[in-house]
């Protein structure tokens, strides 16, 4: 039976020691709840959360979630998962039980407790779209046996068991389709490419742009992000998404290694290498639903976004702000 006291909610957060996990905390935190957070440290860290380690209403819990978990909370974010292809593609069957088997125990739990759950999912599940923008009736361009699939078609699958529990199980479910998300505490060396920038230009390095550099990507703030996840959360229960969360703002990478490089000073060069395997040409979210659903859309503008994550990442490496 899930325990409600008056509005302040026990809400577990798997993944919650990574970049988006940490940030959605702080933010629950804030708002009064008490937070369970379950991480096995794979591309988490502690740093992330040690400013909580003190917070009377926070509690670490170190877990993987391949292995079923046997709590008491009112509420789950499920973002546990390695995000950036360096680091799924690492073990990659890891990456699909992380996936597969984390959304089985999670939605397990939830099953139990009667609570909602939340997932967070990817717009990798549109693969290398042949829609643009993509919006959530399209299904789809992914390669089944590719060395992105583990993430891929682990998210794919991770939808279908939320959607089965939830016809099946009647359970409460709430899915996010995570579009590009950047900020504060993200991974150094997780070879995404608003972090490969960032740390290329302060170190007085080329910057690396894959092909010609006018593919596109769209970058989403991360307290734009929290916004959404939490809005979601707290829809209500016919509000199942999937929902597409991102900001439809489109750059290209040379774009955006302009932007990075006036706002660090840097006189880094730009450098062209291969395209890797099964990178998307495009990469937009129609963010129509949030709009209309959830009254949601990013307000941080790149420029404004770039300035914190700029600044944080300066300060892991050591660098004063005139560097
Ligand atoms: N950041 C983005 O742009 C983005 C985009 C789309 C989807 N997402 C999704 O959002 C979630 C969070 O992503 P992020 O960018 O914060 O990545 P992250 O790597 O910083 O965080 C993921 C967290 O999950 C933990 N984890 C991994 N495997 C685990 C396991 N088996 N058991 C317990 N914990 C485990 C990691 O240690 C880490 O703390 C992921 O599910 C990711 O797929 C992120």
């Amino acid at each position: 039976m899930a325990r409600i006291y008056e509005s302040r909610k026990r809400i577990l957060v798997t993944g919650g020691a990574g970049f988006l996990g940490s940030h959605l905390i702080d933010r629950l935190l804030g708002q009064g709840h008490e937070v369970l957070c379950v991480d096995n440290l794979f591309t988490g860290t502690k740093r992330n959360i040690e400013h909580l380690h003190s917070h009377p209403r926070f509690e670490f819990m170190r877990h993987d979630v391949t292995f079923p978990l046997f709590v008491e909370v009112d509420e789950i974010y499920n973002l546990a998962c390695p995000a950036s292809p360096i680091h799924y593609q690492h073990d990659p069957v890891q990456t699909t039980k992380t996936s597969v088997h984390g959304a089985i125990n999670m939605l397990g739990l939830a099953k139990r407790l009667r609570c909602r759950i939340l997932q967070a999912s990817t717009s990798e599940v549109y693969g290398d779209p042949s829609v643009h923008p993509q919006t959530e009736e399209y299904w789809g361009n992914v390669n089944p046996i590719g060395v992105r699939s583990c993430y891929d078609e682990g998210k794919r699958c991770a939808e279908t068991l939320f959607f089965d529990y939830h016809r099946q199980h009647r359970l409460e479910i709430k899915v996010a389709r995570i579009f590009n998300t950047y900020g504060p505490r993200m991974h150094l060396a997780d070879g995404r490419v608003v972090s490969n920038f960032v740390v290329q230009a302060l170190r007085g390095q080329s910057l690396t742009i894959y092909g010609d550099g006018s593919q596109t990507r769209s970058f989403c703030y991360v307290d734009d992000l929290v916004d959404g996840l939490i809005k979601l959360m707290e829809s209500p229960s016919e509000v199942t998404g999937p929902i597409n969360l991102g900001n439809p703002d489109e750059f290209t990478m040379r774009q955006l290694a302009e932007s990075v490089l006036k706002l660090t000073g840097s006189k880094s060069e730009m450098q062209l290498q291969p395209l890797p395997p099964d990178d998307p040409r495009q990469r937009q979210p129609d963010i129509t639903k949030a709009r209309q659903l959830l009254a949601w859309q990013p307000a941080t503008k790149l420029t404004d976004g770039l300035q914190p994550t700029v600044a944080y990442f300066r300060s892991l490496l050591g660098l004063s702000a005139s560097t």
